[in-house]
Parts: C-alpha cells; sequence; structure tokens
C-alpha cells in the first residue's frame, strides 16, 4: 500500500473489464477516488462502482469514447466538477483486430490508431491542461505493450499505435519534467483479459503463447495494476519517460533460451 495515493483522484480509461478493471480496484483499495470510464458497458461499470462503495471506497462512471475528442474534455472537467482535483490519468483503453496488412481497411487501421494512439494522446492532453492551470504534480500512465519494441505481424496498426504511444509518452515526459508532471508506460505482455480470452481458451493456443514467456505462464490483470499503483505513488517519484515491462520476460528474446542460437 501506497500512503501517498490516499485520496488522490484518478481517472481510467476503459475500465470496466480487464487491466482497466484490476487498475481502478487497486486504486480504490489504496484509499483513492476513481472515474470509471466506459464507452460501451455501463452496466459492468456501475457494478465495478457499487462494489467498491459497498468497502466504502468512492467511484463513479463516466461515459466516454477516448477517441472523441469532446468526450476527452468532457470526462475531465466532470470529474474535476465531481471530486474537485485529478492526481492520475490512466490511458488505458485499447483495441486490437488482426488481419493480412495488404488486405487491412484504412477503416481499421484509422479505428485502432483512433482509439490506441489518439485516444491517449486527447486523455494525456486533457489531463496536463488541468496539471498546468493547476500546478498539480500529476501523473500520466498510457497503457502500451511489449508490441511498442516486438513487430506483430497481422497487427500493424496495433504495433504501429503502440510503438506510437512509446515517443509520445517520452515527448511528453521531457516536456513536462520541468513541472514535476511524470509521465510513464506499461508494457505488459500476454495478460489473461476479455480481449484475449477466447485465444487463451483454447490449449494448443495458449501453449503457444506460454512458449513464448521466459518465467512460462500468462499474467495476471492484478500483477499490472501493481504496476499501476507503483508508477502512480510517491515511491516512483524519480521516474518518467519510461515503458516498464512487465511481460514474464516476453521482450528478452526467448528463442535463444538454453544458450540456442
Ligand atoms: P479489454 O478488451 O479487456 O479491455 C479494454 C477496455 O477498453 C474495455 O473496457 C473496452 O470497452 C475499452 N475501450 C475500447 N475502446 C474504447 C474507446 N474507444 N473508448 C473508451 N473505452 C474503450 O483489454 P485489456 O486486455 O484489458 O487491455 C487494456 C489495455 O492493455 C489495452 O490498451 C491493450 O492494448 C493493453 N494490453 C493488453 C495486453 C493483454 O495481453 N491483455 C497486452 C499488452 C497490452
Amino acid at each position: 500500500m501506497y500512503e501517498s495515493l490516499k485520496r488522490k483522484v484518478a481517472i481510467v480509461t476503459g475500465g470496466s473489464m480487464g487491466i482497466g478493471e484490476a487498475i481502478v480496484r487497486r486504486y480504490a483499495e489504496e484509499g483513492m477516488r476513481v472515474v470509471i470510464n466506459y464507452r460501451s458497458h455501463p452496466e459492468e461499470a456501475k457494478k465495478i462502482a457499487e462494489s467498491i462503495q459497498e468497502q466504502g471506497g468512492e467511484a463513479i462512471t463516466i461515459q466516454g469514447d477516448v477517441s472523441k475528442e469532446d468526450d476527452m474534455i468532457n470526462l475531465v472537467k466532470e470529474t474535476v466538477a465531481h471530486f474537485g482535483q485529478l492526481d492520475v490519468f490512466v490511458n488505458n483503453a485499447g483495441i486490437e483486430m488482426p488481419s493480412a496488412s495488404h488486405e487491412m481497411s484504412l477503416e481499421d487501421w484509422q479505428k485502432v490508431i483512433d482509439v490506441n494512439l489518439t485516444g491517449a494522446f486527447l486523455g494525456a492532453r486533457e489531463a496536463l491542461k488541468y496539471f498546468v492551470e493547476h500546478d498539480v504534480k500529476g501523473s500520466i500512465i498510457n497503457m502500451s505493450s511489449v508490441h511498442e519494441i516486438i513487430p506483430w505481424p497481422t497487427f500493424v496498426h496495433y504495433a504501429a499505435s503502440k510503438g506510437g504511444v512509446k515517443l509520445m509518452t517520452q515527448t511528453l515526459a521531457m516536456e513536462y519534467a520541468p513541472k514535476g508532471i511524470r509521465v510513464n508506460a506499461i508494457g505488459p505482455g500476454a495478460i489473461n483479459t476479455p480481449i484475449n480470452a477466447e485465444k487463451f481458451e483454447d490449449p494448443e493456443q495458449r501453449k503457444e503463447v506460454e512458449s513464448m514467456i521466459p518465467m512460462g505462464n500468462i499474467g495476471k490483470p492484478e500483477e499490472i495494476s501493481a504496476v499501476a499503483a507503483w508508477l502512480a505513488s510517491d515511491e516512483a517519484s524519480y521516474v518518467t519517460g519510461i515503458t516498464l515491462f512487465a511481460d514474464g520476460g516476453m521482450t528478452l528474446y526467448p528463442s535463444f533460451q538454453a544458450g540456442r542460437g
């Protein structure tokens, strides 16, 4: 538990399931006041908020599509209207939809870039606007992926979006470091969430993914929310511009394991 997080206000985009839900729940356990942003799952978001309230925590839900400028402006505005402040913004929402690159429609390319990259920019921009205007030494956390450095055939839009998130994180970190605002990213490996539930339910596909992870197992959302708690806390006060990989070693070139190569 991080004492410095108590009573801080955090927005988590795409907070109604998967990694986003785990971050929402961990932040609430830390005593933070949390805004669960959702696009299309109001019931799930409300259920999470209610269960946090039942445990004595504070959480509200705000609808909004991260790829829409007005929605992101409204998200910060409503948060501040309700809680009176903002300290942490987690750009978590993300989508993926594979297809061979030569057959990928412009629409699909655009959709993934709009949500994963432009959405993260809009969230960061609105948070920065608030932090600068109110002299808040806030923290922004962008959900990247191991695919900010590992190429991923048939996911060219996804890999390009996460590569973009990496350099956006570093650029914003440098630009706002003099104001004490920290901007970091998390690079999860394979994590068991709805985004890949189907893949991991198939024993063969699961085994294949596990073989690409030196630690040998697929990660849990709670192993990512733990990183999001630390990065937001004062324990990480000197950390900015990094991507912290939580991937069981997936980025370590596992094909070289046991001296192969
Ligand atoms: P998920 O599919 O379980 O959850 C994604 C959430 O984002 C959902 O709540 C969804 O409704 C929301 N969302 C999607 N489009 C949105 C939009 N336009 N506006 C607002 N919300 C929107 O996925 P998961 O696994 O929890 O992923 C969360 C983040 O972690 C994503 O950015 C993903 O790229 C990243 N990630 C996930 C990995 C994994 O293995 N699960 C690995 C590496 C990165």
